[in-house]
């Protein structure tokens, strides 16, 4: 399909661990490239001196509560838009069209899981008002589909990464789009199907924003 875009875009994708978000964000990031975007792919939690921290944590390195977890992504976030090198809002500045692996409805559904959702969502309003999403692409997959996939080929599971906590964040991830449909633009897509075919929904659903933006 041909699809002429003047704007450049900002896509979210989010979805419990393993749903396929990277996978589709390289896709993504091929067809909009064929399209003419020049394309910056990302992800959070970044690799920015507070994105290590973050990971540590996941890696069972050092220890943290929940609380502060919630904390360190509000700031890794802020770096990732402000960051005046290579800051989201810098590159769409630049002309990019920018794909983030995750943005702040992570941490409404994997904090809100542990915590007061709308605490989590105040505790974001500052990355919010700064930017949204012209889409958030949720894959939707069942959390024991997620975990098969995430078990295969690795020796050791992260922090978030049990059954118990994929199937509350996913739960999470619903009441979250639910309370803020009105104010944000998301699509949920089947990912219990193969990368092509959803590749091929998400690339509808961008054609038409991509129509709507000319
Ligand atoms: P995420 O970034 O959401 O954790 P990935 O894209 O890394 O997910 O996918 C997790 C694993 O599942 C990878 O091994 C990937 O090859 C595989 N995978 C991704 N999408 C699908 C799909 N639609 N069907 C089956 N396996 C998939
Ligand atoms: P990562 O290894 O990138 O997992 P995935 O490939 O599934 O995205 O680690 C991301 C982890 O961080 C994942 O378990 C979700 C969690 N996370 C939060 O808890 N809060 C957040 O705000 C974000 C962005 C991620």
């Amino acid at each position: 399909m041909e699809l002429k875009m003047k704007r450049n875009l900002f896509i979210a994708f989010e979805g419990i661990d393993g749903s396929g978000k990277s996978t589709q964000v390289k896709l993504l990031a091929e067809k909009l490239t064929e399209a003419g975007h020049r394309v910056y792919s990302t992800v959070e939690p970044t690799d920015s001196y507070i994105g290590t921290i973050i990971r540590d944590i996941f890696n069972h390195r050092i220890e943290a509560d929940h609380r502060t977890i919630a904390g360190l992504f509000v700031a890794d976030r802020l770096d990732h838009l402000l960051n005046k090198a290579n800051g989201i809002l810098k590159k769409l500045e630049d002309g990019f069209t920018v794909i983030t692996d995750r943005y702040y409805f992570s941490s409404y559904a994997y904090h809100g899981a542990h915590m007061s959702l709308d605490w989590v969502i105040e505790a974001n309003s500052l990355s919010a008002g700064l930017l949204r999403p012209d889409l958030n692409i949720f894959i939707d997959i069942a959390p024991e589909t997620g975990m098969d996939r995430i078990k295969r080929g690795r020796s050791s599971l992260e922090l978030f990464e049990t059954i118990e906590n994929q199937v509350k964040v996913r739960a999470k991830y619903f009441e979250a789009m639910g309370k803020l449909k009105g104010a944000e633009k998301i699509f949920i897509t089947d990912g219990n199907r193969s990368p092509e075919l959803i590749a091929a929904d998400i690339w509808t659903e961008i054609s038409k924003m991509g129509t709507s933006a000319l």
